[in-house]
C-alpha cells in the first residue's frame, strides 16, 4: 500500500474544504486548502494598494510567503501571510469579491502551482482547487469534481458568514457565487473545467456522512490496490 494524490476540485462552496480536510484526518494524509492561497494573494493586494494594477502586483510577489501552520486545537492547517495569521480576513466578502481577478493573473497561479507542486511531491496529500487534477496534479490517483446548484452553494457561504458574525444579505452571496463561477470557467489561464478521468460529484441533497463516505471509499479502494 501506497500513499496517493487526491486531488479535489470544483465550483466555490460546494463544501469541498470541508470534506477535504475530514479524508484527510481520516486517512492521516495532509490537507491543503489552494483556494485560501489565491485568497492570500488577494490580501496582500488589497492592503499594497495594488490589486487594480497587475504589473505592480507581479513585481510584489517575490515579497509574498504563504505558509500553512497547523492548529493543534482547530485540528486543520491555517494561512499565514508574511508571518502573520490571516484566516480570518482571507475568508471576508471584500476578498472573495476580488480574488476571482488575482486568480486570474498567470504570474500569480505560476508561483502558487509550484509551491502547491512542491508540497504534494511525497505525496499522501488531500489538495483542493479548480485546477488540481487538471494542472497541478494531472496523474492524481483519485479526482473528484464536486458540484451543486448555485442557490444551494450561495445558502452555505451565507450561513457561513453570518455564523461568522459579518452582516451580509443573501441576494449578494448569490451574485457573488455566480459571478465567481462565471470568471473561473470562462478566464484564459487554466479556466475551472472537470479533469476526463475525474469523478462528477453532485451534493446538492448529500449531507456530509454520505459525502465523506462515499468518497473515503473510492479512495481506500484505490489505496489498496497501490
Ligand atoms: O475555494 P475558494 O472559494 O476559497 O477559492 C477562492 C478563489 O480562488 C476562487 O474564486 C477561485 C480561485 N482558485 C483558483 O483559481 N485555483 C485554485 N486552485 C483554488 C482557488
Amino acid at each position: 500500500m501506497n500513499n496517493i494524490t487526491i486531488a479535489i476540485d470544483g465550483y466555490s462552496s460546494t463544501g469541498k474544504s470541508t470534506i477535504s480536510k475530514q479524508l484527510a484526518k481520516a486517512l492521516g494524509y495532509i490537507y491543503v486548502d489552494t483556494g485560501a492561497m489565491y485568497r492570500a494573494v488577494t490580501l496582500f493586494a488589497m492592503q499594497n494598494d495594488v490589486l487594480a494594477d497587475t504589473q505592480n502586483l507581479i513585481g510584489l510577489l517575490p515579497e509574498i510567503e504563504l505558509k500553512f501552520v497547523y492548529n493543534d486545537d482547530l485540528g486543520y492547517a491555517e494561512m499565514y501571510l508574511n508571518g502573520k495569521n490571516v484566516e480570518k480576513e482571507i475568508r471576508s466578502l471584500e476578498v472573495s469579491r476580488q480574488v476571482s481577478k488575482v486568480a486570474a493573473i498567470k504570474a500569480v497561479r505560476k508561483k502558487l502551482v509550484d509551491l502547491q507542486q512542491a508540497m504534494g511531491k511525497e505525496k499522501g496529500i488531500v489538495m483542493d482547487g479548480r485546477d488540481i487534477g487538471t494542472v497541478v496534479f494531472p496523474d492524481a490517483e483519485l479526482k473528484i469534481f464536486m458540484t451543486a446548484s448555485p442557490e444551494t452553494r450561495a445558502a452555505r457561504r451565507y450561513k457561513e458568514l453570518l455564523d461568522k458574525g459579518e452582516k451580509v444579505l443573501y441576494a449578494d452571496v448569490l451574485k457573488n457565487v455566480q459571478e465567481r463561477d462565471y470568471i473561473d470557467s470562462h478566464r484564459e489561464v487554466s479556466p475551472l473545467r472537470k479533469a476526463k478521468d475525474a469523478i462528477e460529484f453532485d451534493n446538492s441533497d448529500m449531507g456530509l456522512k454520505e459525502q465523506l463516505e462515499r468518497i473515503h471509499n473510492y479512495a481506500l479502494r484505490i489505496i489498496e490496490k497501490s
